[in-house]
């Protein structure tokens, strides 16, 4: 079995990790690693590995907005077969990070032969961990798919098995002001990655104007704020390893305490439903935003947002729900509401519908892929210039 991970680097403290990320925001997540002062960083397939020691693995779980979650690889191996599999993980020093008393669950992920389903993969690997416990100690971990002291990630490709162990705990979108959703929520990830893919970071006025559950907005928040996309969650994974030092945590909380800002835009929300309305009034109080995000009922076509330079994202409906004569109507009076009151802006959907997106008859500026969960879809920028240069809002490219 090869060890390559399971000492950290003795004299730096360093080692290598692997955050993952939704398809297609793979480039922003490594740009917000390097930030936070990530070396050997690579771009990877729905994940960025790179190396850092423990301060930073905590910043990467607190910090990334763009990050689903941090695995700390432990050991790769390759396999024969069933029995090899169990003899090699059961071989793994699981007393260095679990205790007999403890509980686990195991994540797998498969594109091999040798294994046709993930959850024997994770059973497999769970009897492996337990006998050993079982045969040393008398007891064994037990299972806790919910709430468990560790969570180990299996990653396994033809005839190579990746043991990692999950720093996250749950996944990094719940962030934990989203108690309230309203119908079709954006993942907070995906939110935060379309905010960031556009350029924005607060320099102009933001509005969604079929906010839902309000998820953009307080992303927009947060990163206007710059306040840390864990703010308001309490619990990761890392806090439950033998290894995890309160005065580092605490330091992490600190820092990014004395680095947020005061917003100096407008963050406004509209919705023609009230009930979506009220599910973002409550996500917007859980995240102590109610003073600074604006909410209204209203139709998209009677917004009128405030003057000078600003940006509109939005996740207008794709026709699951409505009729799709219906939904093109909408798209194309999306484009004329465009045209006609939000002149100085820049623009950005997200669509899955291809067709509805041609129809709001503005010449893209940009047009990028994203995956709303299983739908494949595309984020297109407009840009609604007209006036004098000096309010306009030009974004560095990302
Ligand atoms: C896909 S959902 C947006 C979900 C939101 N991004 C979130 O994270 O919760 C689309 C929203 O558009 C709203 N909507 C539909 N037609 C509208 C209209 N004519 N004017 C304003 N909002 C509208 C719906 O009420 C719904 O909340």
């Amino acid at each position: 079995m090869s060890k390559t991970n399971h000492e950290s680097n003795k004299d730096s403290g360093t080692r290598a990790y692997l955050a993952k990320s939704p398809a297609e925001l793979e480039n922003i997540l490594a740009i917000e690693l390097e930030k936070l002062g990530a070396t050997n960083i690579e771009i990877l397939k729905r994940a960025v590995s790179f190396e850092g020691d423990q301060k930073l693995m905590y910043k990467a779980n607190y910090h990334c907005r763009t990050a689903l979650r941090v695995l700390m690889p432990l050991c790769q191996f390759i396999f024969k077969d069933e029995n090899d599999f169990y003899d090699q993980i059961k071989e793994i020093n699981w007393e260095q990070y679990l205790e007999a008393s403890q509980t686990l669950s195991i994540d797998s992920t498969i594109g091999s032969s040798i294994f046709t389903h993930s959850h024997y993969v994770s059973q497999r690997a769970k009897d492996a961990i337990a006998d050993r416990f079982r045969e040393r100690y008398g007891i064994r971990p037990s299972v806790d798919l919910e709430n468990p002291d560790l969570r180990i990630n299996i990653h396994i490709y033809r005839d190579t098995v990746n043991v990692s162990l999950d720093s996250s705990g749950a996944s990094l979108h719940k962030r934990g002001y989203h108690t309230v959703n309203a119908e079709a929520p954006l993942s907070e990830v995906l939110a935060a990655g379309m905010i960031m893919l556009s350029g924005w970071h607060g320099e102009c006025n933001f509005i969604d104007w079929m906010c839902g559950s309000g998820t953009l907005l307080i992303e927009a928040a947060m990163i206007a704020m710059n306040l840390p996309a864990g703010q308001f969650r309490e619990e990761y994974g890392f806090m439950k390893w033998p290894d995890f030092s309160e005065k580092l945590w605490l330091e992490v909380k600190q820092e990014a305490l004395e680095n947020q800002r005061d917003l100096e835009v407008e963050i406004i929300g509209s919705d023609v439903s009230q009930k979506n309305l009220r599910a973002a009034e409550s996500n917007v109080r859980n995240a102590y935003l109610h003073k600074d995000i604006k909410l209204k009922v209203a139709d998209f076509r009677d917004i009128r947002p405030p003057q000078g330079a600003g940006i509109l994202i939005s996740n207008p409906p794709y026709g699951e729900r409505i009729r799709v004569d219906d939904l093109h109507d909408m798209y194309k009076e999306m484009g004329n509401a465009l045209k006609r009151n939000f002149e100085g802006y820049k623009a950005w959907l997200i669509s899955s519908d291809f067709h509805a997106i041609k129809l709001v008859g503005l010449k893209p500026m940009s047009k990028k892929i994203l995956w709303n969960g299983q739908l494949e879809c595309r984020f297109v920028g407009f840009d609604l210039y007209h006036g004098s240069k000096k309010d306009r809002f030009d974004p560095p490219s990302v």
